[in-house]
């Protein structure tokens, strides 16, 4: 069993769950915008993309190609919840913008 501090709230989770389904499971917002128009957990769309504390397992291929294309960059250190398999306690944060891209410092400019 793992937890994951999202927004003030802890849940709890198997080990090798999909970080997605976790928290779309717990009705948290992994979209920012609606989630019709997502890819659904294929890793291609890029709208899943959260903020990730902890000891996350490795990124998938197919999760560093989505994040090299714009509007997301590979050094943003953004994670696709949707590969992330949980293998550890995790904080997690989404940010702001239909992307989650949006950092609180970036509104601050
Ligand atoms: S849901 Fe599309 S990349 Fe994760």
């Amino acid at each position: 069993m793992h937890t994951i501090d999202f927004e003030g709230e802890t849940l709890t989770c198997e080990d090798g769950a999909v970080l997605r389904d976790v928290l779309l499971r717990a009705d948290h917002p992994v979209h920012n915008g609606p989630r019709l128009v997502s890819c659904h957990g294929l890793g291609s769309c890029g709208t899943c993309a959260v903020a990730v504390s902890g000891d996350a397992a490795e990124s998938t291929r197919r999760e560093r190609l989505r994040l090299s294309i714009p509007p997301h960059n590979s050094d943003d250190g953004l994670r696709l919840s949707c590969q992330v398999r949980v293998t550890d306690d995790l904080t997690v944060t989404k940010h702001d913008g239909f992307w989650g891209t949006d950092r609180p410092d970036d509104r601050e400019r």
